[in-house]
């Protein structure tokens, strides 16, 4: 059968991520090797609507499949939201002759990318965020690297924290989510992690955790905050009006998102990206790559947004239990 798809345009909006440029560079190769061009547009959704492009070839993505940050550059589209700009995306789409946008990104991403299908334009979604908080895949690109760049970050300030005896409390990114505290504050061992999801008993959760620990003999404690959860100023005046220690506290920002993608979001990106393209020669889309088991999946696009992912809050008693030794509430 023909492959009715000839030129496809790739692109990444939202928040970067680490492996962002492991799947562009996924998809021009596989997209080349499936006898289709490829047009990177450059910074998302606004790029689309002013034109902002860049034709690439195999060469062109050569050395960036381990390089953090992503270049085609990313932008959030306040324009891309308005029926105008979307109309204006398309005129593009037309003038390049794209046949279907590979879009690299998160909720907001797949949001514009299924108004534009609505409009006729095939495109696939491929999930990419630190937040790990898209519905209809287990896993999106970049997660994993944040939280090592957390873990390392915090191990960091264990040993300053260990040296003086002191209180950490540390905000990690995760926006309404709390999987990049959860993951972090299993792995480093965390007194205690608050997460959006699991309303906060700032007493139970915090106040009678640093003070069981101290009972325990630990003279140092490491509070982990998600973004979603609270300020980690505000938890940490709480912990001092509340028990007279005097936390220090770390807001570790856009350095999370930082960083040279490790093994899982390099392989993860790669295969997503080659899934992709092979979905569109096959003649599918309008659908987001998933991953599912460890393996790759597709799920529709306008089904995927409506997908919802709990936290798992197994993982909330592992970190409870093997934290430090609690009563249950
Ligand atoms: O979605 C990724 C993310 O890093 C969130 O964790 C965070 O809330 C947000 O983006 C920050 O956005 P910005 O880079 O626009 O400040």
């Amino acid at each position: 059968m023909e492959n009715k798809i000839k030129r496809i345009g790739v692109l990444t909006s939202g928040g970067d991520s680490p492996g962002m440029n492991a799947a562009v560079r996924a998809v021009v190769r596989t997209a080349i090797t499936c006898g289709m061009e490829c047009i990177g547009i450059r910074r998302g959704w606004q790029g689309l609507i002013q034109s902002d492009f860049v034709p690439l070839d195999a060469a062109s993505v050569g050395h960036i499949l381990d390089r953090g940050g992503t270049m085609l550059y990313t932008a959030r589209s306040e324009d891309f939201r308005t029926e105008q700009g979307r109309q204006r995306a398309m005129a593009t789409c037309k003038m390049l002759g794209l046949d279907a946008i590979v879009a690299i990104g998160g909720d907001g991403t797949f949001r514009g990318a299924l108004e534009f299908s609505r409009m006729g334009m095939s495109v696939v979604g491929i999930p990419a965020t630190i937040d790990n908080d898209i519905g209809c895949t287990n896993y999106t690109i970049g997660f994993d690297t944040a939280c090592n760049t957390a873990i390392e970050c915090i191990d960091k300030l264990r040993d300053t924290m260990q040296s003086h005896e002191r209180c950490s409390v540390v905000e990690v990114m995760g926006r309404n989510a709390g999987f990049l505290a959860l993951y972090v504050g299993i792995s480093v061992g965390a007194t205690a992690v608050l997460v959006p999801e699991r309303g906060t008993d700032f007493e139970h959760d915090v106040i009678d955790r640093i003070r069981s620990a101290r009972l325990a003999g630990n003279t140092h404690f490491m509070v982990v905050v998600a973004e979603g959860a609270g300020s980690a100023v505000d938890i940490g005046k709480k912990i001092h009006e509340a028990i007279g220690i005097e936390p220090r506290v770390t807001v570790l920002g856009h350095i999370q998102r930082g960083g040279s993608p490790n093994a899982r979001d390099r392989e993860t990106a790669t295969r997503m990206g080659y899934f992709a393209v092979k979905a569109l020669s096959e003649g599918r889309s309008n659908i987001v790559i998933t991953t599912h088991d460890g393996s790759i999946t597709e799920v529709n696009i306008e089904e995927a947004l409506q997908m919802k992912k709990s936290l798992q809050m197994d993982r909330y008693e592992v970190l409870e239990a093997v934290g430090i030794s609690m009563p249950h509430r």
